[in-house]
């Protein structure tokens, strides 16, 4: 064993077959600093001047921390034989910290081939598992020392926020029920080999695009499911308190409208208040308005079809995109034909108001004039639609 700087190895190149690093997380903790006693009884000191860390008394910020990250990186990959793996935890109780490691592990050549891992630091408690508050979390990755020694390239996301939709989306579809955590997790290890992590605000786009069961979160316009563990309906005379409220009664309204189709919004609210007995900390209108379809006064389930449309996250998505341009919100400006194409897909979806308001501002001299044409005419069918 050799008591070495990791940003200085005492090896020949090419040598090692494989590195095993677990490495400080930015100022998560200040070690010297708080081993200096056991280090003084062991007469063995930290060489402070080659910590990595980042801490204001040592004079290393963040940008300190990332160079010597870097110089770690680099002399491991000269050491490493081509072709053999270098594995690094890292956690992200910052979630700024992986753009700087992804950042410096291609930086120093590494590849990472997609294959990360999340763990978690001990077994976990009942409120680390529902929880849906952030847990530091452990990121496992193997990069790889390239045998042809060619940098991998991450390229630079074109909307990030639109990436992120789509995994957690992908995400909850296969696995509906999932917590703010689990998602974040998956966000992290899906897009980490794929593109340049960004900085995004997941709870902003649950909110925005997903729907919350208590601590739960699904696709829009899917069923919830009893899963394996939920409580099942209790003795009739003595319910117990059911451990998910809200996703209870969402589950006892949904069996009751599969058992009577349509019924009015009156009923429904009956069979809650006289035979559920559910207390819940939310709107009971909002739940119902947000897990079923209302017309005319009654309640029923979505169709099929009605399901695969609310599941349609791309549309919600561009509705967005479309109100925020509209507000003037929208902090980027869209081409000529992509605003032809947003008045296409606001005839499409009876959004007639925001099709004429989008001609409005679409320039002529932007696009060629048969699409300037095209988009006149269904301009022209959403003011009269509009009506
Ligand atoms: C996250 S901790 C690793 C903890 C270790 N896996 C364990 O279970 O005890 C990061 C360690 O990296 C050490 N470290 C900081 N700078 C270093 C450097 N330049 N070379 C080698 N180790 C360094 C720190 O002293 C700290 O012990």
């Amino acid at each position: 064993m050799q008591k070495l700087s990791a940003t200085n190895l005492n090896f020949e190149n090419n040598t090692i077959d494989y590195a095993f690093y677990d490495p400080p997380y930015g100022a998560n903790i200040n070690y010297s600093e708080l081993n200096i006693v056991w280090e003084a009884w062991l007469n063995e000191f930290t060489m402070v001047k080659d910590e990595i860390i980042e801490n204001k008394y040592q004079g290393k910020n963040r940008n300190i921390y990332g160079q010597m990250m870097l110089a770690a990186l680099r002399e491991v990959y000269r050491v490493l034989k081509p072709g053999r793996w270098l594995t690094m935890i890292y956690s992200y109780s910052d979630p700024s910290m992986y753009r700087i490691i992804q950042n410096i592990a291609h930086e120093a050549g590494f590849a990472d081939e997609g294959g990360l891992l999340h763990i978690n630091s001990a077994s976990k408690t009942f409120a680390q598992e529902t929880s849906d508050k952030s847990q530091q979390r452990f990121l496992v990755i193997n990069f790889k020392k390239p045998k042809g020694g060619r940098k991998k390239v991450v390229e630079k996301s074109e909307d990030i926020e639109y990436d992120v939709i789509q995994v957690t989306h992908e995400f909850l579809k296969k696995y509906p029920g999932r917590t703010r955590d689990q998602i974040y997790d998956e966000v992290i290890k899906r897009l980490f080999s794929s593109v340049q992590i960004e900085k995004f605000d997941l709870d902003e786009i649950l909110k925005n695009f997903f729907r919350k069961v208590g601590n739960e979160w699904f696709a829009p316009g899917t069923l919830i499911e009893r899963r394996k563990g939920d409580q099942k309906q209790g003795a009739l005379w003595e319910e117990p308190i059911p451990e998910h409220p809200e996703k209870e009664v969402i589950l006892r309204l949904q069996d009751f409208l599969r058992e009577y189709r349509i019924v009015p919004y009156s009923e429904l609210r009956e069979f809650y208040l006289r035979k559920l007995k559910i207390a819940i900390d939310r709107d009971f209108d909002d739940l119902v308005s947000e897990n079923f379809i209302i017309d005319k006064g009654k309640v029923r389930l979505p169709t099929v079809e009605e399901q695969l449309r609310m599941q349609d996250i791309t549309v919600h998505y561009t509705k967005r995109i479309l109100a925020q341009f509209l507000d003037g919100r929208l902090n980027r400006a869209p081409t000529g034909p992509e605003i032809c194409e947003w008045i296409h897909f606001c005839y499409q979806h009876e959004l007639y108001r925001e099709g004429l308001q989008l001609f409005g501002v679409l320039d002529e001299s932007s696009i060629p004039s048969d699409a300037y044409k095209r988009a006149k005419k269904i301009a022209e069918v959403c003011r009269i639609k509009k009506k």
